[in-house]
């Protein structure tokens, strides 16, 4: 089972988190399992950006980029090069470092 330790993010993971969780979950279900309330508004069908995570470490070991997964990280809030969205990035067996960036989309417009 890969281990996703999570840095600390001001509200989502005061103090980070590290946990295991099952090979083929999404990120995005994974970090709900573990209480950090990820944005998620189009309920995970890759339609809205929010749940947009940076794969720091681990992120080749991620099932493929799809182009509208593509198209919809581009609307992201501080697209990195190893941005994903978690809702579509499944886990594989290797350990993934990921970071929470610090606003989404919703809170950009605000
Ligand atoms: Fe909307 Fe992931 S929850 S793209």
């Amino acid at each position: 089972m890969p281990k996703i330790t999570v840095l600390p993010h001001p509200e989502l993971a005061p103090d980070g988190a590290v946990f295991d969780a099952p090979e083929n979950m999404s990120i995005c279900d994974a970090l709900q399992h573990n209480k950090i309330d990820i944005e998620h508004a189009c309920g995970q069908v890759g339609a809205c950006s929010t749940c947009h995570v940076v794969v720091l470490q681990g992120f080749d070991s991620l099932n493929e980029l799809g182009d509208n997964e593509e198209d919809m990280l581009d609307q992201a809030w501080g697209l990195q090069p190893h941005s994903r969205l978690s809702c579509q990035a499944r886990l594989a067996q290797e350990d993934l470092t990921v970071e929470l960036p610090k606003y989404t989309i919703n809170h950009a417009k605000e």
